[in-house]
């Protein structure tokens, strides 16, 4: 069942049962979210042991709703049993993956509870001081949440724990979660290691094992790992209603192994673009019925989810919208951010225009994730243009294997997972230019969206403009 569209998208279906998350209008005060029951869980939370509120967020099913669908109250526990003095909890609000708008609609509609759920996980795994990151870039949602912050801070609501607003760069590799702490911490996001509790914020002697500078005070141990919860922004602000209404209150929606909801983006070949909550276990059929379909004469040929998984071709979907739903169907769920593609589509131009991306943002840390990623983009240049052999689809599978070699993030996984699926899915489409330039020559820019409101969207265009040293072309 849907549950409600953000403000300024298409009516909600159901407009008697509005999403949770997303709410009828954006709250615009402490007293108003107070009104509508805000601040319920927190209280309830702080009057529970950690280990208690951990119990209850696990008992709930509740999943990362950041990409990787992993248990959140399993997180939350290996956090706060992971030793070291200090613990730090941190909102990821970067929202960088393509064609995903949902954490900003979030930020936008109710700060409040983003910063009520950061606020009990911080209880959860006693952290000493919390974050919220976003983008610079991130006007409205920085405005909203320096306003809630203000608001909950006079009333003394973060006096144990104080919440830090950080914001960061424009590049996708600042909302992994390894490379957000490094940007927490001032420095540019490129990808640690270890992942964020073993290796935290504010970590003075790390796992190399030598310190280049002083222990933090209050540290003198060697080693401290400063183990830190990182988790996204709907993540967080399911956190709150669980608290206040209990799990099995949220076990009620959903499916017995993805509860609750989840706060979609449509965009691309579209009838009208939008954020929606919907009930995890929804078809991805019924979602896209719900933005209006494809668009007049027009049939849906191709769905990626981000440029994090595989493709869903248009006989997948009926697929429902759930961890297990779209696994099933040899893809993921990903952050729920849909690109929709249809019959007017070059699937070897999408496959290039992912490709680039991933390529241009890749940090090159690791070389055969930044080399790879760049030669199996100019192998899908060349045949895009007509100008391929088939010893450009060699290449391309070949560094398909090699690409995530010795990988410290997940980023050349993305590219193995959708370029490898767009190879396998539209073999005929690829067969065609080797025979001649493109027979549907339309450009597919990536879906980094800018804004997103009244069913219009705009996408980041310098984006095109961008180079692999993260520098932007001229003119
Ligand atoms: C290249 C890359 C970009 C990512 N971007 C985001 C992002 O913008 N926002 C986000 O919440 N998670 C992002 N993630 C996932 C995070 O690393 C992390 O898994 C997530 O924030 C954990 O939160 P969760 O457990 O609540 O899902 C990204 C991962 C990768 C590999
Ligand atoms: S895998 Fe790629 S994007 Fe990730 S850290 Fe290594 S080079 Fe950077």
């Amino acid at each position: 069942m849907l549950r409600a569209s953000s403000p300024g998208g298409v009516a909600p279906r159901d407009p008697l049962s509005p999403g949770f998350l997303l709410g009828e209008r954006p709250v615009a005060s402490l007293e108003e979210y107070r009104a509508l029951g805000g601040w319920r869980g927190l209280d309830k939370a702080r009057s529970m042991a950690p280990a208690a509120v951990i119990a209850e967020i696990s008992a709930s099913g509740l999943r990362g709703r950041g990409g990787a669908g992993f248990p959140t109250g399993t997180k939350w526990a290996s956090v706060r049993e992971g030793g070291g003095r200090h613990h730090y909890a941190v909102c990821n609000g970067a929202e960088g993956e393509p064609a995903t708008f949902k954490d900003r609609a979030l930020m936008r509609a109710n700060p409040y509870q983003v910063i009520e759920g950061l606020l009990i996980a911080a209880h959860a795994v006693e952290a000493i001081e919390a974050y919220l990151a976003i983008k610079a870039s991130f006007t409205p949602e920085r405005d909203a949440l320096t306003r809630a912050l203000a608001e909950i801070g006079a009333e003394g609501l973060t006096d144990d724990v104080p919440v830090f607003l950080v914001t960061g760069p424009e590049e996708y590799l600042f909302g992994e979660e390894k490379a957000l702490l490094e940007v927490i911490e001032g420095n540019d996001p490129l990808p640690r290691w270890l992942p964020p509790y073993l290796h935290g914020l504010f970590v003075t002697d790390p796992q190399l094992g030598w310190a280049a500078h002083e222990n933090e005070p209050g540290h003198d141990e060697g080693h401290e790992a400063n183990p830190t919860l990182v988790n996204n922004v709907e993540t967080l602000a399911n956190v709150p209603h669980i608290l206040a209404k209990g799990s099995a209150w949220f076990r009620t929606m959903g499916t017995a192994a993805s509860p609750g909801t989840v706060v979609c983006t449509v965009v691309g070949d579209i009838a009208v673009p939008q954020v929606l909550e919907v009930e995890l276990g929804t078809p991805l059929q019924e979602v896209l019925e719900s933005c209006g379909g494809s668009l007049p004469g027009r049939s849906f040929q191709a769905v990626l989810s981000g440029v994090s998984n595989p493709v869903l071709t248009a006989d997948q979907l009926s697929t429902p919208l759930s961890y297990e739903g779209m696994e099933a169907a040899g893809t993921g769920l990903g952050a729920a951010g849909f690109a929709v593609y249809d019959d007017t589509a070059c699937m070897v131009e999408l496959a290039r225009s992912v490709s680039r991306f991933l390529y241009v943002e890749s940090c090159g840390q690791c070389v055969p994730c930044k080399f790879g990623t760049g030669e199996i983009t100019e192998a899908l240049d060349r045949l895009r243009s007509g100008r391929g052999t088939n010893e450009d689809l060699d290449r391309i599978q070949s560094r398909l294997t090699i690409v995530t070699d010795g990988n410290r993030c997940f980023l050349p996984v993305e590219e193995r997972r959708v370029i490898a699926s767009l190879l396998l899915a539209f073999p005929e489409d690829f067969a065609l230019h080797l025979e001649g330039p493109c027979p549907r020559p339309r450009e597919l820019p990536i879906p980094k969206i800018v804004d997103l409101e009244d069913g219009k969207v705009v996408y980041d265009l310098k984006q095109a403009t961008k180079l692999p040293d993260w520098t932007y072309a001229e003119g």
